[in-house]
């Protein structure tokens, strides 16, 4: 089990938009989502390309990778849509110290 890793200030990460960071060797992006914060690995499951390149649609709920349009989830990372089927291992997320944190719990 690792420490927390600091993400950014809680005002440096506002509704709709994402930050990634890394704890050791696992990118991490952590998304605003209507003032609740989620983290996924920042990596697609089909190809080994970071989603926080990608776009974010707050309505549904998704980060869509930027290479073939796979959607994930950002509360649960499962995908929504081909070419990606695996899910995304998510990650907790919590705010303390006026700040946002993150870790690779597994
Ligand atoms: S690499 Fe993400 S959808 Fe293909």
């Amino acid at each position: 089990m690792t420490d927390w890793i600091r993400v950014c200030a809680t005002g440096e990460l506002l509704p709709g938009e994402m930050r990634q960071v890394w704890d050791g060797a696992t990118p991490i992006v952590v998304v605003n989502l209507d003032g609740e914060y989620y983290a996924l690995e920042d990596r697609c499951s089909h190809e080994d390309v970071e989603l926080s390149t990608g776009s974010l649609d707050p309505a549904e709920g998704s980060i869509e990778c930027m290479l073939h349009g796979a959607r994930f989830d950002l509360r649960d990372g499962r995908a929504l849509c081909a070419p990606a089927y695996t899910p995304v291992p998510t990650f907790p997320v919590k705010v303390a110290d006026g700040a946002v944190w993150t870790r690779d719990d597994r």
